[in-house]
């Protein structure tokens, strides 16, 4: 059982920098990216503010610019994909990336409408602590949505064997929290009295999708 996460495991897992900037650069987006930014515009119209959390370098933005998104934060631990993407997105004004280890908290200026967390909640060791700090910048009436890789309703193991990526981070660290997906759903239910509007695992990947609403 891994403890403790250093930013350095990040920093220096070449692999998955070059995996996230290749992403940014052919336009690879996961269709549960295009799933959130079609429901962010159909459930909150034109100019929506976004906080992807765990973003890498904001290959998300690539679905959210074409749905009616008013401004992108994408933050995320490595500094080297922070700065890929700000380089790449520099003539968007809508979309910026900021260092920020999310574990520790979320330090942004202002509320957001929706906030995504994609494959991120499993790599840090408090994941209520994240959730409620989302939360607590997430405007009344907004929606959390998240998508994360499960068997069996249990957070994935990876092995190096059978990831498809050659990386040491998921190796290493997409497994550790280790959560239930019914845990998952109550805490936002129960602790955080949220309403979950979408519920359902995709079929082939076992990727689960959850879209939660905070009451006005
Ligand atoms: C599996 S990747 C997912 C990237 C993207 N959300 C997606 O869906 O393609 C997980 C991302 O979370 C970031 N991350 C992990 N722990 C973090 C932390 N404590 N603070 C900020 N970002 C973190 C990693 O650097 C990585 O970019």
């Amino acid at each position: 059982m891994v403890e403790k996460i250093n930013r350095e495991d990040w920093e220096n897992d070449f692999n998955f920098i070059q995996l996230y900037t290749k992403k940014l650069k052919d336009k690879i987006v996961w269709p549960e990216h295009w799933t959130e930014a079609k429901l962010s515009q159909n459930l909150l119209g034109e100019g929506y503010k976004v906080l992807d959390v765990g973003a890498s370098a904001g290959h998300a933005y690539h679905a959210f610019k074409e749905h009616g998104c008013g401004y992108y934060l994408g933050v995320d631990i490595i500094e080297k994909l922070i700065d890929i993407g700000n380089e790449y997105w520099k003539d968007d004004d809508r979309c910026e990336l900021k260092w920020m280890d999310v574990a520790k908290g979320i330090e942004v200026d202002e509320a957001f409408d929706v906030i995504i967390l994609n494959t991120v909640i499993a790599h840090v060791i408090d994941w209520k602590k994240l959730l409620r700090d989302c939360n607590s910048v997430l405007k009344r009436g907004g929606y959390i949505m998240i998508r994360e890789s499960v068997t069996k309703g249990e957070t994935k193991r990876w092995a190096k064997k059978e990831s498809a990526y050659n990386d040491n981070v998921h190796y290493f660290t997409h497994w550790y929290t280790n959560f239930n997906i019914d845990e998952l759903r109550e805490f936002f239910t129960k602790d955080l009295d949220m309403n979950v509007v979408k519920d359902h695992i995709n079929p082939g990947p076992n990727y689960w999708f959850f879209a939660i609403r905070k009451k006005e």
